[in-house]
Formats: structure tokens, sequence, C-alpha cells
């Protein structure tokens, strides 16, 4: 036991989940630390967190905090403070609303300017086209379009999710853990 033990690695993660109210943020949280998914809408208030541990493999333990952050703060002055020492992040829009992807903007750059990589580089970070199962805007429709928004806006990569029906779930999480372990 104490052999296996001493190869086994055990990371901490820091990991934000942001975007406009109603996106989805916090129904993606608990599709994927709960696997629970509520058709009611109730607002976050300034923050919320949830904690899962992954064994991620047979000799690396992950350990996520994963910061709920509500859309309102955006415009607050509170997410210098909730962005600190952040590892990775998850930006959320809505494919049923164009305007939801354009405030990706917004959001990407204010985490740019508030958290970065020892070197400088932006934190890896994952765009989520949330409720999926849902008509799609035409903007969110087109791949290659999305590809383009994500070299521009740099963001590690994309995908299509529904925290209603488990679409992409483990699979955006894992993307971005992956992205995330590269750096420590
Ligand atoms: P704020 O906390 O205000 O920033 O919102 P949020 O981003 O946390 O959104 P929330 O997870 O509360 O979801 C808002 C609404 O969208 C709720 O009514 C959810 O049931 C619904 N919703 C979330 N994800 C999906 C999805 O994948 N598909 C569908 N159809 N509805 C979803
Ligand atoms: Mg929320």
């Amino acid at each position: 036991f104490a052999e296996i033990k001493k190869h086994t690695k055990e990371y901490f993660f820091k990991l934000l989940v942001i975007g406009e109210i109603g996106t989805g943020k916090t129904s993606f949280i608990n599709r994927y630390v709960h696997k629970q998914f509520s058709t009611q809408y109730r607002a976050t208030i300034g923050l919320d967190f949830a904690l899962k541990v992954i064994n991620w493999d047979k000799n690396t333990i992950i350990r996520l905090q994963l910061w709920d952050i509500a859309g309102q703060e955006r415009f607050g002055s509170m997410t210098r403070v909730y962005y600190k020492e952040a590892v990775g992040a998850f930006v959320v829009f809505d494919v049923t609303r164009k305007q939801s992807l354009d405030h990706v903007i917004k959001w990407k750059s204010d985490l740019d300017a508030k958290v970065c990589l020892p070197d400088g580089e932006p934190i890896p970070s994952v765009l989520l086209a949330n409720k999926c199962d849902l008509n799609k805007d035409e903007y969110a429709t087109n791949a290659s379009l999305m590809n383009q928004f994500c070299e521009k806006h740099q963001f590690s990569g994309w995908f299509y999710t529904s925290a209603k029906n488990n679409i992409n779930i483990d699979e955006c999480a894992n993307f971005l853990i992956s992205k995330v372990l590269e750096k420590h």
C-alpha cells in the first residue's frame, strides 16, 4: 500500500464557470457533480461552489473546486476576487440566444484581464454551447464559425452541451482537465 501511495499524485484545481444569466452554468455543474437536472430556474446570487473528486488514472487524483459565478456578477466588481488562483474556466452560452454568445467575449476578456498563467498566457478555457437539445441559433450551428470564434478569442476548444440530456458533460470537463494538466 505504501508503495502505491508513493506514486499517487494529487492535484487541486479551481475551475470557474462563467457566462450570461440563465445560460445553464448551475445546471451544468449539477449535472456534472450531482447527476441531476431541474427545469426550474433559480438565479445564482453571488456565487456557489461544488466539489468533485476524480480518479483520473491509477496514479492521479484530482480534486476539483467548481466556482459557479452568477451571470449577474459581470456587472459586479467581485470577479477579480472570484477568479484568483483559478487554473481553468468554462464559459457558457445558450445556443438559442445569440446575444449570450456576444457576451462570451466580455466574459472572456474579463477573465484574461484578471487571471493568467505564470508565463502570462491565458488559463485554459472551454466554450460551452449549452442547451443543444433545443433549436440552435444559426451561428451556433456553424462549426467552422465556432472554431474561428474560439481561435480568435483564445479558447482551448468548444463543445455542444446539454445539461438537460447529459450531452458532452463529462467529455468537456475531461478536455479542460487535460488542458490544465498540461500546464501543471
Ligand atoms: P444564473 O445563475 O442566473 O447566472 O443562471 P445559470 O447560468 O446558472 O442558469 P441555470 O443553470 O440556472 O439555468 C437556467 C435555465 O435554463 C433553467 O430553467 C434550466 O432548467 C435551463 N437549462 C439549463 N441547461 C439546459 C439545457 O441543457 N437544456 C435545456 N433545455 N434547458 C437548460
Ligand atoms: Mg446559476
